[in-house]
Formats: C-alpha cells, sequence, structure tokens
C-alpha cells in the first residue's frame, strides 16, 4: 500500500534539476522551498534517477522532502536498452530501490544505447531501424520490465543522421516496439521536429503513426538553431514550431501529462514556471473543448 496519498498524474509537470536544490541548500532565496511551502501550480516532478542511485544523505533528504508534496515520476539514461552488453542488474537493483523509497508514478529510459564492453558514455547514440535492433530493445524492454515488476516508458530520440540500412522508419519501429515489448512510450515532441527537420521527413505523419493508447507522457524542450540542422540542447524555451506540433500531437493523443526538460543553461524557476503554465492552458484548451 502507498505511503503517499494523491490524484494520479496529469497536467504540466517540470523536470527537477539541482540548480534549484543548491537554492535551497544555500540559503540564497530558497527559492524550491518556497515553491514546496506555496504549493505553485506544478501538477508533478520529473526526477532524473542517475543522480540520485548512489547518493544517500543530503540529495534524497531533499527529494523526500518535494516527494511529501508532488507526485514523481523517474526519467533516466542507464538502462542502455539497445546496448549488447548484458543488462546491468547492478544498475537496475539500485533503481529498483529507489523505485520502492519514492513510489514514482511511471519510469522511462530511452530509446538508445549508452554502454559497450562495459564503458559508458556521455550521449545517447543512435542506432539503425532494422529488424535485429527491433528484436534486441524489445528483449531487454522485457527482461527490464520482469526484473521491475511493471512496465516502463520508452522515449524517442533525436537524431542528426539516418542510417543507410534502415528497414522502417522510426515510428514504424516505434509503434513494432511497444507491441513486441508491452511496453508504453513517453512521446518527446522536440525530438520529433529536430529529427524531422534534421532527417527531412515530415513529423505529422510521425505524429499520426503514434498508438495513443500506449503513450503515457509528453516531453517539451528547447532546440538550438545551428545553420545547416537543429541542435537538441535542452537550453532554450520551447520553440514556436514545436508548441505548434505539440499542439496537433495533443489533438491525436487526447489530452496528456507533459513535461517541460531543461538541462543546459538552467533558468530560475519562474520561466520553468512560464513554460509549464503554456503547456497546461493547452491540455486546459483540449479538455474544455470535450
Ligand atoms: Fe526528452
Amino acid at each position: 500500500m502507498s505511503r503517499f496519498t494523491e490524484a494520479p498524474i496529469g497536467g504540466a509537470g517540470i523536470g527537477l534539476r539541482t540548480k534549484h536544490y543548491q537554492d535551497v541548500l544555500s540559503g540564497q532565496g530558497a527559492q524550491l522551498q518556497e515553491v514546496i511551502e506555496n504549493r505553485p501550480p506544478v501538477a508533478w516532478f520529473e526526477v532524473l534517477t542517475d543522480n540520485y542511485l548512489g547518493t544517500g544523505g543530503l540529495p534524497r533528504h531533499h527529494l523526500h522532502q518535494v516527494r511529501e508534496n508532488y507526485p514523481l515520476t523517474f526519467h533516466g539514461v542507464g538502462m542502455s536498452l539497445g546496448s549488447t552488453d548484458p543488462l546491468d542488474y547492478g544498475y537496475l537493483t539500485r533503481l529498483k530501490a529507489l523505485i520502492e523509497d519514492f513510489e514514482p508514478a511511471w519510469v522511462s529510459d530511452h530509446l538508445a544505447w549508452v554502454s559497450v564492453g562495459g564503458r559508458y558514455l556521455h550521449d545517447l547514440i543512435p542506432f539503425p531501424y532494422t529488424r535485429e535492433a527491433l528484436d534486441l530493445f524489445a528483449q531487454r524492454i522485457i527482461e527490464v520490465q520482469e526484473f521491475l515488476g511493471r512496465r516502463i516508458l520508452v522515449e524517442n530520440p533525436s537524431t542528426y543522421l539516418s542510417f543507410t540500412n534502415c528497414e522502417m522508419s522510426e515510428w514504424a519501429f516505434v509503434k513494432a516496439l511497444v507491441e513486441q515489448a508491452d511496453c508504453e512510450l513517453l512521446i518527446d515532441v522536440n525530438n520529433i521536429y529536430v529529427s524531422a527537420v534534421n532527417n527531412g521527413f515530415d513529423p505529422l505523419e510521425y505524429v499520426r503513426a503514434i498508438p495513443a493508447e500506449r503513450v503515457r507522457e509528453i516531453h517539451l524542450a528547447g532546440y538550438e538553431e545551428m545553420g545547416q540542422y537543429l541542435f537538441d540542447t535542452h537550453g532554450y524555451r520551447v520553440r514556436p514550431p514545436v508548441w505548434e506540433l505539440y499542439r496537433f500531437v495533443l489533438d491525436q493523443l487526447g489530452p496528456t501529462p507533459t513535461l517541460i526538460e531543461w538541462d543546459n543553461d538552467i533558468p530560475d524557476f519562474s520561466v520553468l514556471l512560464e513554460e509549464a503554465a503554456k503547456a497546461q492552458a493547452e491540455i486546459d484548451r483540449l479538455e474544455a473543448a470535450a
């Protein structure tokens, strides 16, 4: 039985970042503490799980404080679902303990790989959309889900190139994967837009193919214009074309919990609140029209 009493997750959430913890620890502004006490209109926070797996003490203490007041979701990069390395059961065991401690509404990772030969890389590495890759991902997701005793969400990547040996589109791969692995989806709208521009496909075609019944969460973030391509830096406000695509996604999927992700040049918390309010307004618009 849960130690936390709360409604199911809905509406717009914010990615919890250590910058906002530091405000609390240093006493300079006590921003997050004020946030907690005043209960701002943030429906939930998403936690970068890999930051808490090896730590006790203060980080977990503050996370417990947040958890007392808000629902949480977990988002990680360490499952390395597309790697040919064996699954890291040490990692999964620590993750499972964190899940039992904080009871997140759900747990997500990426449609990518981050390790080879036991060495972990700092980036999410893409892969060709082949039948072989599909079988590999599906088998590993099934194993992870059996170990954790729950379904996980997988997130679509942002890509900068296409492999010549692809046997299917990314959206066909995603659709086949959720059926084969019986997993759920985290659809990153910014990633779809960035990949569409960089690889020259129609983002609307991608969105129309998404199996709506499998989507539990949406991500929104800001990319950087690099001239020849778009770079998924998560360092800006959500760009206008992504807001436009987000509205199309919501029309396709219905009201869906949506997270503002910001990982570089992290701004004041008030900026994240503004972005979340914009996403919430879009969800409210959809619900009012229903
Ligand atoms: Fe994302």
